[in-house]
């Protein structure tokens, strides 16, 4: 897969790779019950975040199954992290890419991770070659499958009870989008 010429940018926002000064930034939002709500796992410490970007410092690259690539989502206009897109190359044979999108809830409502996820998506396509997007999410995450429809994409699954979060049976629903169905 070729590599991906960060940072992106958009109207309103600028993607890029996280840096050891975004811990806190990163905990801000990763730290929140709230935000790990449908990511089916507990709430990071703000010592899990300084890990996790530490992880960062060596990127795998974007060419194994499993590969992933973490872009900070930034306001053009502040400094600072809101949020974040990770591409994850589920099948490098097949070209197929996992999206994934989080934003701290005060940034919420105003479209950033649309916009955001819209520019990751048409980097996967245009740029990493990949051939089709998919998203899981949680049933209940609506805001998440939101996002979803308004980049276009289909719902192609439903699982039901596919997964456990603590005590309750999680459902899942998969949307996808091939290039030209990506609304740009
Ligand atoms: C899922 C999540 C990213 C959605 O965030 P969001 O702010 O609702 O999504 P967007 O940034 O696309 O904003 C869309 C909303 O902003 C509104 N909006 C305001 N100004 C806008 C603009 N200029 N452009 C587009 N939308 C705008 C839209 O009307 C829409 O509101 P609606 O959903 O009530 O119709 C967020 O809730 C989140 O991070 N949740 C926790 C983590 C999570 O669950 N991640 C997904 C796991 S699968």
């Amino acid at each position: 897969m070729a590599p991906i010429a960060l940072p992106l940018t958009t109207d309103r926002l600028i993607l890029r790779l996280f840096t050891a000064d975004d811990i806190d930034d990163m905990y801000a939002y990763q730290g929140l019950e709230s935000v790990a709500r449908y990511l089916y796992r507990p709430p990071r410490t703000r010592e899990r975040c300084a890990e996790v970007i530490d992880g960062f410092a060596e990127p795998a690259g974007w060419a194994a199954d499993g590969d992933n690539l973490v872009l900070a989502v930034c306001r053009a206009d502040e400094p600072g992290v809101i949020g974040e897109i990770v591409l994850k190359l589920a099948s490098a044979h097949a070209r197929q890419a996992e999206i994934g999108w989080t934003l701290h809830p005060a940034y919420e409502g105003r479209g950033y991770a649309t916009e955001a996820a819209r520019a990751a998506a048409a980097a996967a396509f245009d740029s990493l070659g990949a051939h089709r997007i998919f998203a899981r999410l949680d049933v209940e995450n609506t805001g998440s499958a939101r996002v979803c429809e308004r980049l276009g994409m289909r719902r192609e699954a439903h699982l039901v009870e596919n997964d456990l979060d603590g005590e309750r049976w999680g459902s899942e629903y998969i949307y996808a989008a091939l290039a030209h169905e990506l609304k740009r």
